[in-house]
């Protein structure tokens, strides 16, 4: 499978972006990057990657071209490893990516990328994994892409085996079941200046709330899970909002402080409540930045992001609907 010719074994694949409703934040393993604590995503379907991977003999070291632009490879070359070793081929790759979003919005790419990546890199090494094996092949470049292996609705396990085969990915519930809507709102187009690996770290050895984080995590995970099969907007609305402020929380109280919002996030947070108490039912969550996502039913979305767009600081709108799993574009 994927195979182009002698000088070369190429795929490309497909991802979409997620974010989660009950939030990650700590590793276990930062060499085998596997997360303190499990999660649960929605995948995105507005916000996608792809991701061609090209094996070559003429190749020194891994290549990354992401956007047009030469980047590091570093996390990529992660999950390049683990599929070499799978597949006992000792090539570098070449990868390029490109996001179908605005580049510079300022939302992040690495989980539909890493996810994308995964696919495509099994597939011209041509192995044929499970959606598990993948799963754990994207959690070694970011943990979030682990998520982006499947559509609609996904956890991903912190699990307890030392060398994180138990730390996967796996389908909750597909798109259809529940077909939710989320309003992106942009405040900000600059990257961020501290990453999450480096973010993470940080609050890990400094918060003093860390340790109740980790301790509560499997509780928060196990009643938010349960809301979500009970298709129960209001509970899972609220769980949602409780687990993001939890993780800015840990954040804020991070030495020194990690302060990813701005005076829009805030605003966009306010307004969401407002409209709530309005009737018009939307609940915000906040990944390692300051854009905003509300998630909502589909028949609410125009009027929440009219609403948002408003705001003073608020550059853009993206409405979007649940999205699919991760899969090939091109098997040559
Ligand atoms: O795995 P990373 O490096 O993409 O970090 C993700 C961290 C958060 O987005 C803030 C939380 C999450 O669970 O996605």
């Amino acid at each position: 499978m994927g195979r182009t010719g002698q000088d070369g074994l190429t795929a490309s694949a497909i991802a979409h972006s997620n974010i989660a409703l009950a939030k990650y934040w700590g590793k276990r393993d930062s060499r085998l990057n596997i997360p303190a604590v499990g999660s649960i995503s929605i995948t995105l379907d507005a916000l996608s990657t792809e991701t061609a991977v090209s094996f070559s003999p003429d190749l020194q070291a891994d290549e990354l071209v992401l956007n047009g632009g030469s980047a590091p490879a570093q996390k990529a070359s992660r999950v390049l490893d683990l599929i070499r070793e799978r597949a006992g081929i000792d090539l570098a790759a070449r990868v390029v990516s490109n996001n179908n979003f605005p580049t510079g919005a300022g939302l992040a790419s690495s989980a539909s990328g890493l996810a994308a990546l995964a696919v495509a890199a099994a597939a011209a090494a041509g192995l044929e994994l499970s959606s598990r094996e993948l799963s754990i092949a994207a959690r070694r470049g970011s943990a979030s892409a682990a998520r982006s292996i499947f559509g609609g609705f996904a956890e991903l396990h912190s699990g307890s085996a030392a060398d994180g085969s138990d730390s996967f990915a796996e389908q909750l519930m597909p798109a259809e079941d529940w077909p939710l809507s989320v309003v992106v709102a942009i405040t900000q187009t600059e990257p961020k200046s501290v990453s999450s690996t480096e973010g993470m770290l940080s609050t890990s050895g400094s918060s003093p709330f860390y340790d109740a984080w980790v301790e509560s995590a499997p509780a928060a995970l196990d009643e938010l899970r349960a809301a979500v099969l009970a298709r129960d907007l209001e509970k899972t609305g609220a769980l949602t909002e409780r687990s993001c402020l939890a993780m800015h929380s840990l954040m804020f109280t991070t030495s020194p402080p990690l302060i990813y919002w701005n005076p829009a996030t805030v605003a966009v947070i306010r307004r969401v409540t407002e409209l709530r108490r309005d009737g018009i039912e939307g609940y915000f969550t906040i990944d390692a930045g300051p854009q905003v996502k509300i998630i909502c039913e589909p028949d609410r979305a125009e009027q929440i992001s009219a609403s948002v767009a408003e705001l003073p600081g608020v550059l853009q709108t993206i409405t979007t609907r649940l999205g699919p799993a991760a899969r090939l574009v091109q098997s040559p």
